[in-house]
């Protein structure tokens, strides 16, 4: 089984990036060392995870990070991308946390010494609890925090740093965080979405100015998830729900940051569910980033429904992968080629693609042959974007380790390794093998 690319094409050549994605709460364990963040309480809080499981220990990578990146080094990618616990790295002071600072400058040194990129994202999602406790990101001051944290930490990392993200998916912070309450910290009401998104997106502003200060030879910029949006049926009004569903899905985000605007619907938003949005605001949140982040899955479909104007339908096409996301490759080629013509875009790296399977390890090994075709076609799918003209400079596939998967716990398994959580014995995939097979032969 192999993963393969048309001889021409870019991604065989040296200078793209090939990495694999892991983030702090989903594998590093160890929350002894560290602060309580809002995903420790929110696990602690019955029925908000499928399994009832926590990130507690995961993946135990806090005391196998050697082991994690010879298993990198292994593999052959050029890059790791990795997020900072927040919570480990800065005290209840907002001071510098020793301790913190040198598990991960030591994995930094590491990575460097092997010759492999570190991408370090400042904030995957796991928010320090008595941040949370003033208010979290409906606070503006967490934007505050945020840069100060940022500040710290970019100056202790010195020069180790070869790209530094922001923010991961500010969309699900918001959205699945303050407005659904599907993720921590847990928070509903429709009003609350929009202004907790501007908070994040002023932290991220905030952030870059800084790093642009401290860090001007990094690649420096911001990770956003896209979920391209169908219209259910070809009825008018189920068109135009996909058409709102993606100006509030995936525009809102990218449009404040590269246009220094949000979409018009703005202005529609009931008074209420408005963020307070200040002089300045816009100026900051749209300076200049190196690199976008595109993380990409599936596609979702839409039909008309209040009081937004649009609802999600069920997605009946294609194969599914365990997490029920439809595998639709074709999306990542639209999705790239629409963000090409509709902004002015800078470099691009997928900076998350992969798939939830269940995996079964047999004889010691797992032969994930869906997950191979799932890279596969997206590769390919990638491949075709490049043809048409945009410029990516990088892969990353989620994930490195089977993890802690938010919500579902531990039932699903996105690694291109297997995870075995009662002994945390590594075992590399069929995909993975693949990957590291794919990359030598690019390297020769
Ligand atoms: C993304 C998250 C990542 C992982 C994948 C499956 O939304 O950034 O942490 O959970 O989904």
């Amino acid at each position: 089984m192999n993963i393969t690319v048309p001889k021409t094409s870019r991604l065989r050549s040296k200078d793209f990036v090939f990495g694999v994605a892991t983030a702090a709460f989903q594998i590093e364990g160890a929350a002894d060392s560290r602060l309580e963040s809002i995903w420790d309480r929110f696990c602690a809080t019955p029925g908000m995870i499928r399994d009832g499981s926590n990130g507690l220990v995961a993946c135990d990578h806090y005391n196998r990070w050697r082991e994690d990146v010879d298993l990198i080094e292994q593999l052959g990618v050029d890059a790791y991308r990795f997020s900072l616990s927040w919570p480990r790295v800065i005290d209840q002071n907002g001071h510098l946390n020793k301790v913190g600072i040198t598990f991960y400058l030591n994995l930094l040194d590491r990575l460097n010494a092997k010759g492999i990129k570190p991408f370090v994202t400042f904030y995957h999602w796991d928010l320090p609890q008595h941040l949370q406790d003033a208010g979290g990101w409906l606070n503006r001051n967490t934007a505050f925090k945020f840069r100060d944290y940022v500040d710290l930490v970019s100056k202790a990392f010195g020069d180790r740093v070869f790209s530094y993200a922001t923010l991961n998916e500010p969309y699900c912070s918001a959205y699945l965080g303050y407005e659904i309450g599907i993720h921590a910290p847990g928070i509903t009401g429709a009003q609350h979405g929009k202004k907790a998104a501007h908070h994040l997106l002023l932290a991220h502003g905030m952030a870059m100015e800084v790093l642009a200060r401290n860090c001007p030879d990094s690649l420096n910029g911001i990770v956003l998830n896209f979920s391209p949006c169908y219209s259910k049926t070809t009825k008018p009004e189920d068109i135009e729900a996909a058409r709102l569903a993606d100006v509030f899905l995936n525009q809102w985000y990218i449009a404040p940051i590269l246009n220094a605007q949000y979409p018009d619907l703005l202005a529609s938003l009931p008074d209420d569910h408005k963020p307070d949005i200040r002089d300045g605001d816009m100026k900051l949140i749209s300076h200049a980033i190196d690199f976008l982040g595109v993380n990409y899955y599936t596609r979702e479909f839409f039909q008309e429904g209040s009081p937004s104007g649009f609802q999600q339908a069920e997605n009946l096409e294609g194969q599914k992968t365990d997490m029920g996301w439809e595998v639709f490759p074709q999306g990542l080629t639209d999705l790239l080629v629409s963000l090409t013509t509709d902004y002015n875009l800078p470099p691009v790296y997928i900076t998350e693609n992969g798939a939830a399977m269940p995996d079964i390890v047999e004889n010691g090994m797992v032969m994930d042959t869906e997950r191979l075709a799932y890279y596969q076609s997206h590769l390919q799918a990638l491949d075709a974007a490049i043809e048409q003209g945009v410029a990516i400079e990088g892969y990353f596939a989620w994930s490195l380790l089977d993890n802690f998967e938010w919500a579902e716990g531990y039932a699903k398994r996105f690694g291109i390794v297997h995870v075995d959580y009662e002994t945390q014995k590594r075992t590399v995939k069929a995909s993975g093998k693949a990957f590291g097979k794919f990359l030598k032969q690019r390297a020769a």
